[in-house]
């Protein structure tokens, strides 16, 4: 017979207890799933929301942020959203489907009026029992993040009249014309938006970008530029934003990757993907203690060329991001 429980269960336990058992619970859960994830991170500060009794018992924290006019997250993100970070420990669809239901009646009045609002998760991509009940609410997979472990990427056969290169100030025009045909494409199959101060936006962030030589290259034919990948480097050190989504060490990315519509389908993303990728893999400047483990990306799903185009290249999902908008659309 078990001994009777005693101790710290014989008090009722506040929702931060709740939280932490199912927190350790969950890394087990999604240990198991997907062996590239990072150990789950604690879910940020927010309001504690728990769901049901054990052995169904359920948490999460909804937390609420406001991008201010004229910020660069606009360009792909609702001014208001309301993001639910669950913490489910090892239920299925049942309890799931509950905290989806208690989310919706957390979420303030503010984002239920505004038509410029979001609800959005970010989860495994391989956990497909969310996935079910995430459709059943309303919730779209508007992106993923898909990572691609180094290696060889198949160099595209010469194109002799097409110059890659590292992107410098000059090709400030150049990058902002083809950074706005990718966000006028982008804007019709996911998140982005094509706000009135989109060039503007553009601009800044592209002339501070070249100036501070992130590493961006373009390609040229005939002295005209004709597409670009924007990437950079990270650290996922631990406790930072990035750790919480890929395992701690050095991290390549894609930030964005555009080719003009008349070239499209002819090799020169490619041919971009094989300049980029070496160099991004090849290690952190002045960082020697820092491996590469890999680069990261997000893409569209319904986006029907990049949804081709980078799995084809190596990239897989490892986290989707479901997202209604506006938030009042939740079911
Ligand atoms: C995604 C993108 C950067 C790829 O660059 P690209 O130069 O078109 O790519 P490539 O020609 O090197 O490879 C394209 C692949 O897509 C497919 N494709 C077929 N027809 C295509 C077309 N008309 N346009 C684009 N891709 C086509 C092919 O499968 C091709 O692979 P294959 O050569 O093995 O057949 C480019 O299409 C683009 O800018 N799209 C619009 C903006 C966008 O979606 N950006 C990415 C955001 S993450």
């Amino acid at each position: 017979m078990p001994a009777p429980v005693i101790g710290r269960h014989a008090a009722p336990e506040s929702p931060v207890d709740v939280l932490t058992d199912l927190l350790a619970v969950q890394r087990r859960r999604l240990a198991a799933l997907d062996p590239r994830l990072p150990e789950a991170a604690a879910p940020p500060p927010g309001d504690i929301v728990v769901v049901g009794k054990p052995p169904h018992r359920v948490a999460g924290v909804v937390t609420h942020h406001t991008w201010p006019a004229g910020s660069g997250p606009l360009l792909w993100s609702a001014t208001q959203v309301s993001e639910l970070h669950p913490v489910i420990g090892a239920a299925g669809h049942a309890p799931l489907h509950a905290l989806v239901e208690a989310w919706r009646g957390r979420m303030l009045p503010v984002v239920l009026a505004e038509p410029d609002s979001a609800a959005t998760i970010t989860w495994p991509s391989r956990d497909v029992v969310a996935t079910r009940v995430f459709l059943d609410h309303g919730l779209v997979p508007l992106a993923v993040l898909a990572v691609r472990p180094p290696g060889p990427y198949p160099v595209p056969p010469p194109d002799p009249d097409l110059v890659v290169r590292r992107a410098g100030p000059d090709d400030l025009e150049g990058c902002v014309r083809l950074a706005l045909e990718e966000l006028a494409y982008s804007s019709q199959v996911g998140g982005s938006l094509l706000r009135p101060d989109a060039e503007a936006l553009k601009r800044a962030t592209i002339r501070d970008r070249l100036g501070r030589g992130e590493p961006t290259w373009v390609a040229e034919r005939g002295g005209r530029l004709v597409g670009m990948v924007e990437c950079g480097q990270a650290e996922s050190a631990p406790g930072s934003w990035l750790a919480s989504l890929v395992p701690p060490g050095g991290w390549g990315y894609v930030n964005c990757a555009s080719v003009t519509s008349a070239e499209r389908g002819s090799g020169v993303g490619q041919r971009l993907v094989a300049a980029a990728l070496p160099e991004l893999e090849a290690g952190f400047r002045g960082r020697q203690d820092l491996a590469v483990r890999g680069t990261y990306l997000y893409y569209n799903p319904p986006n029907p060329l990049s949804s081709v185009f980078w799995p084809r290249a190596g990239y897989a999902p490892l986290w989707t991001l479901w997202e209604v908008r506006p938030a009042r659309a939740l079911r």
